[in-house]
């Protein structure tokens, strides 16, 4: 329930309880979106301010993920929790978000948590009683060994090899309990630990308390570390360039009895229909995703993340998606997200490309992202074609980039979590104060409102082309197949599902591309549907000849 006492449900939505498969997410990181009380962080005000940019009249999403809004030390940015039921003042009041519910819902958008379930910050109460004593209610909700030997010196001796993602040893003495406890992440990230029966008990009763309060759904951080291996044995070692990939993560990571977990968790967000939930696979492979992907919970896969702007690199990711999950799995679409580079900026770079050129491609990167099979996962800012920003070291608000060494080549993810510009002007239209991080240098021209008078923009390319997968079925449900063109640079493929046949044409390079297409599967001719372009090549294509423009995408359908 929400405070007010009635559970919000969602009005109007534009598809029933499939919006999960059919419908596109866009993540909101809420100190970034929109600042409405002028202190330059972001909040929930703000993101109610906004709705209408992702409401039916703007991009027309079906779902907010909402990175972390729970009180937070911040040592990790949000993901370090000290109370995963309440709402950080710093983003409003309880009361805003249950009014950030209900006014999403009144426009028929969804609402998806971000739950850091794998750890708590160290300042959690669970924590803080968990560390005085071996004894005591909360003594085994976190991982805790004991020292294996001692050194030379007389120092304790870490339980067993594992590393922490950020660095280091993955334990921590804590000499109240004479104890080690496991930190996957930062010392102040203590990993739970959820074979301690009360440990599930309490997590699922928190989520019990959003479903509550309205919540559509759940993003589940780190979730394939959830359960360790209960002796924690050795990691058996390999090569590799850092700590952490010098080793084989047998028993740290994907522990068989995980997927009985999310049984569970999904028995429990079950109960009314419509809920989804995803799960980010922390360091796995596709295959890994694929296999841990059931009805209504994705598994992100970070095929697409990490590929260079060529059409043969595109092919082959997408074609090692489709092995992996087949046709009885549903795909996530990921290109940018809170701790990767800015995809407009990162492809761009992989072709040495700038100016005109990068934008070119964010337009033609969107148009993939948005016709092939799977949901979407857009990462604020994308659809202006927002780049990484230079953050000064001193300016810096990731304080695992400081620990940045041979031994942890990550990089500084604040570049990519920089504040939203809606408008030209001091603040951007992000904040009347100070804004928490920089804002880009082109924020004065890249910016919703001057992209919104512009038919060449980023924005209207976006808006165009999810207008364009919400009236077709096919690209919502339908199978893909790959279909070879003569010129190598270009990337097409086939949907087809519950509505006219689709073929999709993305121009990888920087030159005009003359491809011919095969005819509907089922006869007939395509019609030109969408494009990158606001004038797309030609009203009805035929077998003859046709001519791509640089970059350029177009989205066919099938006219019988
Ligand atoms: C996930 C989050 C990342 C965070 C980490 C630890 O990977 O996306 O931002 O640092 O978990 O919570």
């Amino acid at each position: 329930m929400s405070r007010s006492g009635v559970a919000s449900v969602v009005r109007s939505p534009r598809f029933g309880d499939d919006w999960w498969r059919r419908g596109v997410v866009y993540q909101v990181y809420p100190r970034s979106f929109a600042d409405a009380d002028g202190d330059g962080v972001g909040d929930l005000q703000g993101v109610i301010d906004h709705l209408d940019h992702l409401g039916p009249d703007g991009l027309g999403i079906d779902a907010i993920w909402l990175s972390p809004i729970y009180p937070s030390p911040g040592r990790d940015v949000g993901y370090d929790v000290s109370d995963h039921r309440a709402v950080d003042p710093v983003f409003g009041s309880e009361g805003d978000f249950d009014r950030l519910v209900e006014a999403a819902h009144e426009r028929g958008i969804r609402i998806v948590l971000d739950l850091v379930m794998n750890h708590t910050s160290d300042r959690h109460r669970w924590f803080t009683a968990s560390r005085q004593a071996r004894t005591g209610p909360y003594a085994d909700w976190y991982v805790w060994r004991d020292p294996r030997g001692s050194g030379p010196d007389g120092t304790p001796l870490p339980p067993n090899n594992w590393v922490s993602w950020f660095g280091g040893s993955a334990w921590r003495y804590e000499p109240a309990r004479g104890q080690f406890f496991l930190h996957t992440f930062l010392e102040e990230q203590p990993d739970l630990n959820w074979r301690a029966p009360g440990v599930e008990a309490a997590q699922f009763e928190m989520v019990q308390g959003w479903l509550d309060r309205g919540v559509d759904g759940f993003r589940l951080d780190v979730f394939n570390i959830f359960l360790k291996h209960p002796d924690t044995p050795d990691n058996p070692t390999r090569d590799g360039a850092s700590a952490w990939d010098r080793q084989l993560h047998r028993y740290d990571i994907d522990h068989p009895d995980q997927p009985a977990l999310i049984r569970r968790f999904r028995d429990l967000v079950d109960r009314a229909p419509g809920r989804m939930s995803v799960g980010e696979l922390f360091v796995g492979t596709t295959e890994g995703a694929a296999a841990l992907t059931t009805d209504r919970h994705l598994v992100f896969d970070w095929e697409l993340i990490s590929q260079d702007w060529r059409a043969d690199a595109f092919r082959g990711a997408i074609q090692r998606r489709e092995r992996a999950f087949g046709n009885d799995r549903w795909p996530t679409i990921v290109l940018s997200n809170h701790d990767q580079p800015r995809h407009a900026s990162r492809l761009a770079a992989t072709i040495a490309a700038t100016g005109d050129e990068r934008d070119a491609i964010a337009r033609a990167a969107a148009l993939v992202e948005l016709t092939m099979r799977g949901t979407p996962f857009l990462y604020y800012g994308e659809e202006l074609g927002m780049s990484d920003v230079a953050i000064p070291p001193e300016e810096s608000i990731d304080p695992p980039a400081a620990r940045i060494s041979e031994d942890f080549g990550w990089w500084d993810r604040s570049q990519a979590r920089t504040p939203m510009p809606w408008s030209h002007g001091r603040g951007a239209g992000f904040t009347t104060g100070r804004p928490w991080l920089r804002l880009g240098p082109d924020a004065p021209t890249r910016n919703v409102a001057a992209q919104l008078g512009d038919p060449d923009s980023v924005l209207a390319c976006y808006r165009r082309v999810l207008a364009a997968r919400g009236a077709q079925p096919s690209l919502q449900d339908g199978e893909l197949a790959l279909v070879t063109i003569d010129d190598p640079t270009v990337l097409a493929y086939r949907r087809r599902g519950s509505g006219p046949e689709i073929l999709v044409a993305v121009a990888f390079d920087r030159r005009e591309a003359e491809i011919r297409v095969p005819a509907p599967t089922d006869g007939g001719r395509w019609r030109s549907l969408v494009g990158t372009h606001r004038d797309p090549p030609a009203a009805i294509v035929g077998h003859e000849p046709w001519v791509l423009r640089p970059f350029e995408g177009v989205v066919l359908v099938a006219d019988r």
